[in-house]
């Protein structure tokens, strides 16, 4: 039976919606129980700001369910819980930006706080749905036995524009599977209530924040509207050279095998599965494993989920409209671009899970796309490239070669080998490769479409088709 304290907020529907819009400022006031919420929303908060915030979202989501109700009642069709969610975000930013034009700047920061509270309830979610639980006491060190294993390494990471990342997290050695369904790995535990204690953000090293917002950058890149352009002009070409070498790939009793190592978020892999091969990515970076993992496998709707990607730097911003502007995502929902059964993602460092000798010359394709300068030794990459493609198989690569650990010192003062675009060729040929194309390709690489500033990359585009042993 329909009564306040069910719509407010005990109803599941209604509670998914509260629990989005308010959990992160609620922290530990949070509560579905209405006479809980008024108390809370009528206590003593310290900071101006966070109140306004608590009691405009209790507003904004009272009317926006109080409507949502009204309208199912007259026979409109219900409209799912992240479009609700979208329309009391923008509800309250639009209060926000109306009260700073009426003059009044004490809420200014508001607006920000309620950005990086939405990325925050995105994180959560992500870490939440990630089965089985996390124990994120364990990222907070060194992995240890008989768990998920994270070791924190020296190295530079992944990001094209900024060469100051010292350290990495990464899955050690474990490979993780999702066929249209989960990752699987040894169990841990986690609980997203620890995270909203404010005293744990403490321990987090500023690299791994760091970490956590490339992340963001990233779904942009791959599941993001805005991304599209850079979609086009990396994933594109990729996708066309393997349907134009692999015609009569549907005829074929098996799918040709596609391999994508440093896969990122997942799309390109994904993709590549769409077009009827059997396809994995390869990723080792565990943040990126949870999020894609959360994508493919629990995103229901398109747009669900809304991110603020650009808030975390100042530089090269036309205007703040420009940083506080949200990306909703996923662009397109993995179900509707078809998580097909020849997908999936395998967890752990290339060079460790690929050079088993059960992988030799098992792939038909390897495709790598930004990928091959991740390592000190590109040559490693290479040899084991060329170890895992079958004879008369093909290696498709598109890469500007910034070499990420340039000039970066490892723990025994290992150095980084950065060869000329030249002399990767010539390494590649020792391993059997024959080129049959290249080009240049130009594009960005996790830019802000609408910064002062874009790198772009003039990246070399190849197929190399690896020789028949005689
Ligand atoms: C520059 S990103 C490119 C991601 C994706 N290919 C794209 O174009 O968007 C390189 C990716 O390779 C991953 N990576 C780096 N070294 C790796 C390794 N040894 N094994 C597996 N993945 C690795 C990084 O975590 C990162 O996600």
């Amino acid at each position: 039976m329909e009564s306040r304290d069910h719509l407010f907020f005990s109803c599941h529907f209604c509670s998914e919606v509260w629990q989005a819009t308010a959990k992160n400022i609620y922290k530990t006031r949070f509560s579905t129980s209405w006479h809980s919420v008024v108390v809370a929303a009528c206590s003593n908060w310290q900071d101006r700001k966070i109140c306004y915030l608590a009691r405009s979202v209790l507003q904004v989501t009272v009317y926006t369910l109080w409507h949502e109700r009204n309208g199912r009642k007259h026979g409109e069709p219900p409209n799912p819980a992240s479009r609700l969610i979208q329309r009391i975000d923008k509800q309250i930013r639009d209060q926000l930006i109306v009260i700073g034009l009426m003059g009044d700047r004490r809420y200014d920061d508001g607006l920000l706080i309620w950005c990086i509270w939405t990325n925050s309830h995105f994180i959560l979610n992500m870490l939440e749905a990630f089965e089985p639980s996390l124990d994120l006491s364990k990222h907070m060190g060194k992995g240890k036995t008989g768990v998920l294993s994270i070791e924190l390494q020296r190295m530079e990471g992944y990001d094209y524009s900024h060469k100051n990342h010292s350290a990495d997290t990464r899955i050690n050695n474990k490979t993780c599977e999702f066929d249209g369904s989960q990752l699987n790995h040894d169990h841990v535990s986690f609980s997203s209530h620890d995270l909203l204690d404010s005293s744990l953000q403490t321990h987090v090293p500023l690299v791994d924040v760091d970490k956590v917002r490339w992340v963001l950058r990233n779904i942009v890149r791959d599941w993001g509207a805005e991304g599209q352009t850079t979609r086009d002009e990396c994933h594109k070409p990729i996708l066309e050279e393997l349907d134009s070498l692999f015609p009569d790939r549907q005829k074929e009793s098996t799918p040709p095998a596609c391999l994508v190592p440093g896969a990122g978020l997942g799309r390109l892999a994904l993709e590549i599965s769409c077009l009827g091969f059997r396809s994995v990515g390869n990723e080792f970076l565990y943040y990126m494993m949870i999020c894609s993992s959360f994508i493919l496998n629990y995103t229901k709707v398109p747009d669900e989920w809304t991110v603020y990607p650009w808030i975390y730097t100042n530089c090269n911003s036309h205007s703040e409209d420009d940083q506080l502007r949200p990306i909703s995502i996923p662009e397109a929902g993995p179900s509707s671009v078809g998580v097909t059964k020849g997908f999936s993602m395998c967890c752990g460092d290339f060079l460790e899970v690929f050079n088993e000798s059960s992988q030799a010359g098992m792939w038909d394709a390897v495709v790598t796309c930004f990928f091959i300068d991740t390592t000190r030794n590109i040559i490693e990459y290479i040899e084991t490239i060329s170890t895992v493609v079958k004879d008369g198989g093909v290696w498709i690569n598109l890469e500007p070669l910034c070499y990420h650990f340039a000039d970066i010192l490892g723990l025994e003062n290992e150095i980084s080998i950065e060869l000329s675009l030249e002399d990767v060729k010539r390494v590649a040929s020792h391993y059997g490769f024959e080129i049959e194309k290249e080009r240049t390709i130009d594009t960005t690489y996790c830019a802000n479409p609408r910064s002062m500033q874009k790198n772009r990359y003039y990246s070399v585009f190849w197929t190399m088709r690896k020789k028949c042993a005689i």
